[in-house]
């Protein structure tokens, strides 16, 4: 159920999960996109008469109350975007809470403080939900990054209020059955970054459901390295081989083309502007250096077959793109598919960990179909788990 499922709301109070956990350094917020990204669901509610109480968790407080946790800091911010006043509540339940709310005017906002000051939150206490349900009329989650936990805020409370998807939880979870649920195929997967044993289960699922799947970054070293390849002194969990070649069977079996590097590129150590050498992945990497970017041939092969495809899923760079020049790959790829993207010829979605930053630092945030700003969320959604706090919008 969405805001357009709700009814009046016309003197109503919205309590609506958002996910404001922010970057911030001394007290500043270095990034407001999701600040941001939360705006069309507050704008639409004030817009509808009702009164809008946020609830967020900032970082992990483990149940007490931290001050340099609080969420007071983002009340300017918020307040500059919304271009209207924001008041602040010294606790999200409670007579603080219930004062603040009932001070405002229909169309008026409070930003409730920290949940996760208590313990109850993270708990999924039945008596806590209970608490933050009596502060409003309706429960609007709109916090998609945070679904994957199963909390008072996010969870349990949506069984003690009539609940709806607000408006970016509903985009995420649109362009996310457009990627994975129901995909226009051919559809192809990037999936990169360090490790093969985070992503275990995610890669599991994937061969179960894209036609192809591009593997790259530090996770496409180990499939390499199962495959017999020497990979030098290259970043690899030598002792995943088996559960590599164990994903590279269950791909075969399911039709799923794996696509690894065909050419690298190499150094001795990870510094900007390091002499680098590029070099067929299977031939002549020196035992001292390592693997730290996907070459031409690869980007090239990637580019193709991002042409052949009419649905991209990405999570991970291709490289170490935080250190120039290997964010070349990453950078090429994510142009092309933002480019594919905008001409309509391929629904494009990308998110998770830093994969974000990763097509930030590419320029192509905007020209994507859609990039999600979750983290944890995105992967739990991409292994095929079911999310707590989507399923008791469902409920
Ligand atoms: C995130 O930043 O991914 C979400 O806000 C969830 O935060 P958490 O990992 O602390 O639950």
């Amino acid at each position: 159920r969405t805001l357009d499922d709700a009814g009046s709301l016309v003197g109503k109070t919205a309590l609506v999960r958002v996910d404001f956990n922010v970057p911030m350094e001394g007290g500043r917020v270095t990034d407001d996109t999701r600040l941001r990204v939360a705006l069309p669901t507050i704008n639409k509610l004030r817009e509808a008469g009702a009164k809008v109480a946020l609830l967020a968790h900032f970082d992990r407080p483990k149940g007490q109350v931290v001050p340099s946790m609080s969420l007071k800091p983002l009340v300017q911010p918020l307040s500059e975007l919304l271009g209207a006043p924001v008041r602040f509540a010294e606790d999200c339940v409670g007579g603080a809470a219930h004062a603040a709310i009932a001070d405002l005017d229909a169309g008026g906002v409070v930003l409730l403080e920290n949940v996760r000051f208590h313990a109850a939150e993270e708990a999924n206490d039945a008596e806590f939900a209970t608490s933050l349900s009596e502060l409003a009329d309706l429960y609007v989650n709109d916090a998609f990054s945070a679904a994957h936990r199963a909390h008072a805020s996010t969870e349990g409370v949506a069984h003690k209020l009539p609940a709806y998807a607000g408006e970016s939880m509903r985009r995420e979870l649109e362009a996310l059955d457009a990627a994975l649920g129901d995909p226009s195929r051919p559809v192809i997967g990037i999936v990169g970054g360090a490790k093969v044993s985070t992503k275990l289960d995610l890669l599991k699922n994937l061969v179960g459901k894209l036609d192809r799947l591009a593997i790259g970054g530090g996770m496409a070293n180990t499939f390499l390295f199962a495959q017999g390849v020497d990979i030098g002194g290259s970043l690899a969990e030598r002792d995943m081989a088996d559960t590599a070649r164990e994903i590279l069977a269950e791909a075969e079996a399911k039709g799923c083309e794996i696509l690894l590097p065909i050419d690298v590129v190499v150094a001795t150590e990870v510094k900007p502007g390091v002499e680098t050498r590029t070099v067929l992945a299977r031939e002549d990497i020196g035992a001292d250096e390592k693997i730290l970017d996907a070459g031409p041939l690869t980007v090239e092969k990637l580019i193709k077959a991002l042409a052949l495809s009419k649905t991209l899923i990405w999570n991970g760079p291709l490289g170490v793109f935080e250190v120039p020049p290997f964010d070349a790959a990453t950078v090429k790829v994510a142009k092309a598919a933002a480019d594919l993207a905008k001409s309509g010829a391929l629904i494009a979605v990308g998110g998770g960990g830093d994969t974000v930053s990763a097509l930030n630092h590419a320029g192509v945030v905007d020209d994507m179909t859609f990039v999600s700003t979750a983290g944890g969320a995105f992967l739990e959604w991409m292994e095929g788990k079911a999310l707590p706090g989507v399923e008791a919008l469902r409920a």
